[in-house]
């Protein structure tokens, strides 16, 4: 029984997974930014989590790149102490750990040095004699995106980027690239354009975290492996969908970053847009990387274009106060912390839907989730007038992405009694409750999906720039007085009050947060 006291079971089956994800192949990791933040907290977080649970392949290694100079073992030090901070699993198993040190390899130098690429193709020929590693080589770009071009310009130059000319030619170069992709559309093309004159578009990563989350996953599994939800998901049954990524932190110490990015550079034209097409794309053909990819991409250029002087009656920005003090922070920056935007969806499933869309930092409280508002029902059986009149709520079927990842659907019932009183209720299904298994990290997947040459869960060239398309003339709207008025919000708040505006104007309102 949970909380609410409704019985969920599970039944998990017997036998091989619908899908087998496969063994990743043995392949050499070149990780650019080996000493930053995304390297320590999350990325040898999640390949130490892989390889303690034996799901590394058996001939791995890791060549860690870094400007400054780097000594193998005070290196290895240096992750361990990051380990015993953000591993999920503590305390640090000490035989996993003995095992994977020695798999981490050190190369330092400039960006721009060739001879430190020449270093860095001799280290990676001889890794891969030791390592048994094949000659598969997975480079992946955890630094500034001011970098890319002169990183990827470097492999190439030192002829370790080639492209594939045939689907699953071995060995195989795969490049995996963190967000931002691009500052704005163009240089989204720009990065495209470079990308594509040394690889094949096959070879090239782009990764999202979010598609990694296994609750954001199971979007596609709810739709289409349940028969009940689809036939009502469309204009005839659903009201307006909600979609919030609320956080509790604020910039973390990357204030010079963020101020350049933005909330709308950093949640929504990657995470919360991705999120969005899961939710309102049509079926696919198959599950194969390609025919999702192409149903998600419908659903981009199919986003209703806001821009110049509709954008404040669709978008409301806001900073959280004390912002301007964070470290890094330009003073009297007008970069927003915090979002609300409404969207529409020009297809024929999705007419007269609005989606209500918010992000931001430093609110009240920690949550990440996908809302879908049904209609009400048509007629008021119930508003008879005297004791039993009663404001029905239409059902809300809630994906909660994050924390307390679960599904939860809301309705109506009579109170027990001899009035007709209704109260509302709720079924809720708690992800980790009902299976008993810890909910891995998206890292975690996203790297062994690359391993395995697994496209899915990775943003492809076509559906980024779409989502630029739809994000940019808003971007250029906020940098003008068009943009409308950039809102103050306490620390600790809901967000700006203007942001009730946006549903309150079709009488509709955000889910509490
Ligand atoms: C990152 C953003 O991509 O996602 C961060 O750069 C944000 O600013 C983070 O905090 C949120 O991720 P999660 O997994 O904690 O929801």
């Amino acid at each position: 029984m949970d909380a609410q006291g409704v019985h969920i079971e599970t039944h998990p089956r017997e036998g091989e997974p619908v899908f087998s994800a496969g063994r990743p192949d043995p392949c050499a990791m070149v990780l650019f930014g080996a000493t930053g933040d995304l390297a320590e907290r999350k990325l040898f977080p999640a390949l130490f989590e892989l390889a303690r649970s034996n799901l590394l392949p058996e001939h791995f290694a890791i060549v860690a790149f870094s400007r400054s100079p780097l000594e193998d073992k005070a290196f290895r030090e240096h992750v361990r102490e990051g380990l015993k901070k953000f591993a999920r699993t503590q305390p640090v198993d000490e035989a996993a750990w003995k095992t994977f040190s020695e798999r981490i390899e050190c190369v330092s130098g400039g960006y721009d040095d060739p001879d430190t690429f020449k270093r860095l193709s001799d280290k990676l020929a001889d890794v891969s004699k030791r390592h048994k590693t094949g000659d598969n080589q997975l480079y992946y770009m955890a630094t500034p995106a001011s970098t890319f071009p002169q990183i990827i310009h470097s492999l190439a130059g030192a002829g370790l980027l080639t492209r594939e000319e045939q689907p699953g030619q071995k060995p195989w170069r795969r490049l995996i690239i963190e967000k931002p992709f691009g500052h704005d559309l163009e240089s989204a093309r720009e990065l495209n354009r470079e990308l594509s004159a040394v690889l094949d578009e096959k070879q090239v990563f782009r990764i999202d975290h979010y598609l990694g989350k296994e609750t954001v996953q199971n979007i596609l599994v709810f739709r289409f492996a349940n028969a009940i939800f689809e036939p009502l998901w469309n204009r005839q049954h659903i009201d307006h969908v909600e979609i919030t990524a609320a956080e509790t932190i604020g910039v973390e110490g990357r204030g010079g970053f963020y101020d350049e990015t933005g909330v709308l550079r950093d949640m929504v034209q990657n995470h919360l847009l991705q999120v969005l097409a899961l939710c309102a794309m049509e079926p696919p053909v198959s599950f194969a990387a390609e025919d999702i990819r192409d149903e998600k991409n419908k659903v981009f250029r199919a986003l209703r274009p806001v821009e110049g002087s509709d954008v404040p009656d669709h978008v409301v920005v806001g900073q959280y106060q004390g912002y301007q003090d964070e470290k890094g922070v330009k003073k009297g920056s007008r970069t927003p912390t915090y979002v609300a935007l409404k969207m529409n969806v020009d297809s024929w499933r999705w007419q007269g839907v609005p989606f209500y869309l918010r992000a931001g930092k430093n609110l009240k409280r920690r949550m990440t989730e996908v809302s879908i508002h049904f209609k009400s029902v048509p007629i008021g059986l119930f508003s008879g007038g005297g004791a039993t009149c009663q404001r029905l709520q239409p059902n809300v079927l809630t994906l909660r992405i994050q924390p307390h990842e679960g599904i939860a659907l809301s309705f109506e019932s009579k109170v027990p009694g001899e009035d007709v009183n209704i109260g509302g209720v709720t079924m809720d299904m708690d992800y980790a409750e009902s299976f008993k298994k810890p909910v891995p990290e998206a890292y975690e997947r996203l790297l062994l999906d690359c391993m395995r040459g697994n496209a899915t869960l990775f943003a492809r060239q076509d559906s980024v720039e779409q989502a630029w398309a739809y994000i940019t003339p808003i971007l250029r709207a906020l940098e003008t007085d068009a943009g409308g008025k950039l809102h103050t919000y306490e620390k600790g708040s809901t967000g700006p009050e203007a942001a009730n505006a946006l549903p309150a104007k079709n009488g509709r309102r955000w889910s509490t947060l």
